[in-house]
């Protein structure tokens, strides 16, 4: 049985992750450590999350690399349980994440997200931090863990932290590693597509800027666009209304054989 790790009036963030570490895993370790006096972080790559066996067993375990990153970032605790830890047994879960469960990557990745609030409520458990920290590039993950965190009433405060990219745009995820050569190149069209929707959104209208996105995208061979979407940040409907808060566009497709997410705030 684990114990949560909670050390006198000390301040504790979490930042969950699967592993295979890059910048952008560094940047929340930093604003955590800006937020809390102990830092953990979880290394788990979570099989109830992949809806594709095969997503799940070619993921990337590059152990010895991240621990020379959080090493090296300075990270306190470092938590990898295994898979039978947390599953001693098979679990039933399911809890009402609202409808935008449903939608973009929950249309594509049916059940994705019971699998991520199931595991992020383990780990919440495990290390009972004050703080858990998740990167914004992941947004529709960012909102669906508020959504369990409301669910069950947790006291912990959800922070999102801005996507980091590569200088020429590409938003830094552990799956870039998959991208060949040519897909490095094609993928940056997701970055540009997106930086043309919030340099161009006060002047054009909203159905024009996702039909020249969209032609954008799709005009790249060896890109095949999932969606682009111009949408309400809280309920990821499509948004028809500029002068709402919170309108996010957010854009998946697979290049090559991986596939990739992105999105960026337009207000
Ligand atoms: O974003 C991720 O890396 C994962 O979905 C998370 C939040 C660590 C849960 O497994």
């Amino acid at each position: 049985m684990l114990e949560p790790i909670k050390l006198g009036q000390q301040k504790i963030a979490l930042v969950p992750t699967m592993g295979a570490l890059h910048k952008g895993h560094v940047s929340l370790i930093e604003v955590a450590q800006q937020h809390a006096d102990v830092v953990v972080c979880s290394i788990f790559v979570n099989p109830t999350q992949f809806t594709d066996p095969k997503d799940l067993e070619k993921y990337p375990r590059p152990l010895a690399h991240d621990m020379d990153m959080l090493l090296a970032a300075g990270c306190d605790v470092v938590f990898m349980p295994s898979v039978q830890e947390m599953y001693p047994e098979p679990e039933e879960w399911h809890i009402d994440l609202g409808p935008a469960e449903f939608l973009l990557e929950g249309e594509f990745r049916r059940g994705h997200y019971q699998g991520v609030t199931q595991i992020v409520n383990k780990l919440f458990n495990a290390v009972n931090p004050d703080l858990a920290f998740f990167g914004q590039k992941d947004f529709q993950q960012v909102l669906m863990i508020e959504n369990m965190v409301a669910y069950f009433k947790l006291s912990v405060q959800i922070i999102s932290c801005p996507i980091i990219r590569e200088e020429d745009g590409l938003a830094m995820s552990s799956r870039n590693i998959h991208l060949t050569k040519d897909d490095r190149k094609n993928a940056l069209v997701l970055s540009e597509a997106l930086q043309y929707v919030k340099d161009n959104f006060k002047t054009v209208s909203i159905p024009e800027l996702l039909e020249n996105a969209k032609k954008m995208i799709t005009a790249i061979p060896g890109v095949d666009l999932d969606y682009f979407t111009i949408a309400n940040g809280k309920t990821l409907l499509p948004e028809a209304d500029k002068n709402q808060p919170d309108i996010v566009a957010l854009v998946a497709a697979k290049v090559g054989q991986t596939r990739l997410i992105d999105n960026m705030l337009l207000n």
